[in-house]
């Protein structure tokens, strides 16, 4: 005796149909699900001008430093002077704790020589992150608490950084990052 069920010619039966078609409509209704997702990924122009920050850093005095917010990091933009620029120039390079640049503008083996941290000389732009355990390190102010290098400290295990944002004593491993960035023009900086 034959059901309804049965078949007898390799044809799906009436309840492997009914199956076939709950599972395309799920496929169906898991890809319209996932297709506002996949299209939210894509970013566009709001999210890509997000990503990046313009800084007119005209008012900031030579000797002066600020903090930014780019990506939810800190970034300090220091104004250095021609005795600091000087300074981080004739520092030599067995003298630094990393060898690296660790500057994103470059190449990942550019060393860290003060040339290769910065764009122009005047500006020391780095993210203000310390490398050993993720503080914010102090000395974005007008003069104080900038360590044993005229840089950056950071007073949690007592990192100094130097006038070019490299790791000069203390336990951080690594340089301050130096983020993505160009000058628009003479005053205004795009970092991101
Ligand atoms: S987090 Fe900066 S020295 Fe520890």
């Amino acid at each position: 005796m034959t059901t309804s069920d049965d078949t007898e010619d390799g044809e799906p039966t009436r309840r492997e149909f009914i199956h076939i078609m709950a599972g395309v409509t799920a496929a169906a209704g898991a890809g319209a699900t996932l297709w506002p997702l996949v299209d939210q990924m894509n970013p566009d122009a709001s999210v890509l001008a997000l990503s990046s920050k313009e800084v007119d850093v005209s008012a900031i005095a030579v000797g002066q430093a600020i903090k930014v917010m780019w990506q939810g990091k800190p970034v300090f933009i220091r104004h250095r002077t021609a005795e600091e620029i000087a300074e981080a120039e004739g520092t030599a390079l067995s003298a630094l704790k990393d060898p690296s640049a660790r500057n994103e503008n470059l190449a990942a083996d550019a060393d860290a020589e003060d040339a290769n941290r910065r764009v122009d000389p005047n500006w020391m732009i780095v993210v203000g992150v310390c490398t050993h355990l993720g503080c914010i390190p102090l000395g974005t102010s007008s003069g104080e608490n900038r360590g044993d290098y005229n840089g950056w400290f950071c007073p949690c295990h007592g990192s100094h950084y130097d006038i070019a944002g490299r790791i000069r004593r203390g336990p951080a491993p690594d340089n301050l990052d130096v983020p993505p960035y160009e000058f628009l023009s003479d005053t205004v900086v795009k970092i991101g």
